[in-house]
């Protein structure tokens, strides 16, 4: 079948109760039906709302929602205009206002907040609209503009508003939906910097295969199924409906719809992503205190995306009768990670550099970068070898404790990047404690000397 004929099939097949009806003006221009949303109406979120009431409350509530009110990524793009005397142009608003930069309202971002809000974040109409996946990063998704609305259901009810269509992009069950996904979840700058690389590192581990019982993408893990109605609409039956809450670690930090819904499915992936063991042996009238910690649930790194602007770490806390005898990673609330005076901190995230080697916070400033991740479960993974997944740290104590407790921490964002754009006048300091602290549920540990073998758990 040409791709062409294959087109007109999905059209027909799309079209459903009409497709019978346009087969008899055989081989003329298949028109919609007067019902139809226009191209325009469909671009606005606000038109879908009516029949996929809780698609449009879980978006209206997630990071995609969010991508261009984002207030840090408002300072940082106005901040890299400014230092880049406009050489940035729609590379940071292309990927988190899409249909803005697509429709000619915005070359820079910078007018954002002028903006009608059906062009803001990423909305139904930019990812329910894509036919192509053009490359691997820097959002290469080409729409088809043509009104179609293309998701997972092979067999849609036809409704009035709009055709479908089934497409393999948007069906988490296809790895193809992991290249539709990921090709915006990977960003490489001018420089050739690797900045994000969610895909990548995905394709590294062992949910990329084809077999289908490891293979698992991006919404395989991010867009929780249940049973429902996919749209409030005639003729509609029970199916397989997925949640566009796409938890991640961030949340909005402006009044946003969602928030405590958001908070508690970021916290809920969190608690279960790592698992940790810690092991305490005396030695030279001290102790070593061993840590593993192996990724377990994330389908890439951990941390992944904007890793160069994440802090997670971990806390080790030993005592002695009630004493403190060695800490690390001790931090108050509101004080930046990177304040800690800390010889022995162990933390996860990338170091980006410019050309004299000096470690830069701006992604249009990087020019080569170092990352200290947790990789996901790999794809090299031979069940025959001795299992080697994790990765692990000995800490060398003086005295021999009789607790030690250990956690894993998390900022979404590091309080020192945000006092540089505080600085530099781009970002109101009131942001700064909306940034939220977790704690990696599956890693709070206690060690105690009647420890099995010495480790916890
Ligand atoms: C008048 C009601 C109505 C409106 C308005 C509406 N839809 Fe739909 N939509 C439906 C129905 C009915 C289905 C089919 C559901 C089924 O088969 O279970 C559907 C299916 C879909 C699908 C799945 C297509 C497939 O084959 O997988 C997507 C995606 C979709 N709609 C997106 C949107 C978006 C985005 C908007 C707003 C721009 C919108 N819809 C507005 C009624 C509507
Ligand atoms: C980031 C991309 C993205 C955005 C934004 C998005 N969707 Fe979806 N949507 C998907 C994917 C992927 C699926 C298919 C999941 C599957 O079938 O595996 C889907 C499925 C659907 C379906 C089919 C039923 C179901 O739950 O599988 C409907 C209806 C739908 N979306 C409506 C909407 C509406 C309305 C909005 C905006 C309010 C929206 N979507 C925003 C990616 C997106
Ligand atoms: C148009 C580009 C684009 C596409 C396509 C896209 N995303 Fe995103 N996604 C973003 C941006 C930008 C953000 C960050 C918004 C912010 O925090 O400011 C984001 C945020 C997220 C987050 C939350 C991250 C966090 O730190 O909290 C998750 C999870 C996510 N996306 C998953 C997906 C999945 C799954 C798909 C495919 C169904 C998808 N994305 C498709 C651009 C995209
Ligand atoms: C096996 C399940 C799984 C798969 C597959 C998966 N994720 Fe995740 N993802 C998670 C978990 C768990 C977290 C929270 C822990 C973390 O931040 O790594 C997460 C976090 C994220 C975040 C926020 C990360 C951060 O630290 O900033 C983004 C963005 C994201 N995922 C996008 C994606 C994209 C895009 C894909 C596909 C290329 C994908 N995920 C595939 C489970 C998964
Ligand atoms: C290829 C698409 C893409 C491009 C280009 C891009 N981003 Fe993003 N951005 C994302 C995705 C996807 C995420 C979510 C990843 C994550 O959560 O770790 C994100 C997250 C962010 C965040 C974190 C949100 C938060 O508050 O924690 C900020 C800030 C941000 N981007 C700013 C920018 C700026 C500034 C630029 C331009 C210099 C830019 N982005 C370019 C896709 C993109």
């Amino acid at each position: 079948m040409t791709p062409n004929a294959a087109r007109r099939l999905a059209l027909a097949s799309a079209l459903g109760l009409w497709a019978s009806l346009l087969a008899a003006s055989c081989g003329e221009e298949v028109s919609a039906p007067d019902t139809f949303l226009t191209v325009e109406q469909l671009m606005d979120p606000e038109s879908c709302k009516e029949c996929h009431a809780e698609h449009y409350r879980e978006w209206s509530g997630s990071m995609h929602a969010y991508a261009s009110d984002d207030p840090i990524f408002v300072a940082m793009n106005a901040r890299g205009q400014r230092e880049t005397g406009g050489a940035l142009g729609d590379f940071c608003v292309g990927c988190h206002a899409p249909m803005a930069v697509r429709t000619g309202a915005t070359t820079d971002g910078l007018n954002l907040s002028e903006l009608p809000r059906h062009l803001q974040g990423i909305t139904c109409y930019f990812c329910h609209n894509v036919v192509a996946v053009e490359g691997t990063h820097n959002n290469p998704l080409t729409l088809a503009n043509d009104g179609i609305m293309r998701g997972g259901i092979k067999n849609p009810v036809p409704n009035t508003a709009h055709a479908s269509a089934y497409s393999p992009l948007m069906d988490r069950e296809e790895l193809a939906s992991a290249d539709a996904c990921g090709s915006c979840h990977d960003i490489v700058n001018d420089a050739g910097v690797e900045l994000e690389r969610t895909y990548k590192e995905w394709t590294e581990t062992l949910f990329s295969n084809e077999a289908v019982e490891e293979r698992l993408t991006c919404g395989g893990c991010h867009m929780d199924g249940r049973r429902g109605l996919a749209a409030d609409a005639p003729g509609v039956f029970l199916r397989r409906i997925h949640s566009h809450a796409m938890p991640g670690v961030d949340l909005a930090l402006t009044p946003f719809p969602e928030r405590e819904e958001q908070r508690r499915l970021v916290q809920r992936s969190l608690d279960t992503t790592l698992l940790a063991r810690m092991c305490v042996e005396p030695s030279d009238g001290g102790a070593i205190v061993r840590i593993e910690l192996e990724n377990v649930a994330a389908g890439h790194s951990f941390p992944s995306g904007a890793t160069q602007d994440r802090r997670a770490w971990v806390e080790l806390i030993a005592t002695a009768q009630e004493q403190e005898v060695f800490t690390s990673g001790v931090i108050a609330e509101g004080q930046p990670l990177t304040s800690l005076d800390d010889p022995n901190l162990w933390q996860f995230r990338d170091y980006i550099f410019n050309d004299e080697g000096e470690e830069v916070h701006m992604f249009w400033e990087a020019t080569s970068s170092v990352s200290e991740l947790i990789p996901g479960p790999s794809k090299l993974h031979d069940p025959d070898a001795e299992e080697e997944d994790h990765v692990s740290r000995e800490y060398r104590l003086d005295a021999l404790p009789d607790r030690v407790t250990m956690r894993v921490r998390l900022r979404p964002m590091g309080l020192d990047i945000l006092d540089e754009l505080i600085a530099s006048g781009d970002l109101d300091p009131a942001i700064r404690d909306e940034i939220p602290t977790f704690d990696l549920l599956a890693t709070v540990l206690t060690w105690t000397p009647e420890a099995v073998n010495g480790c916890v758990p």
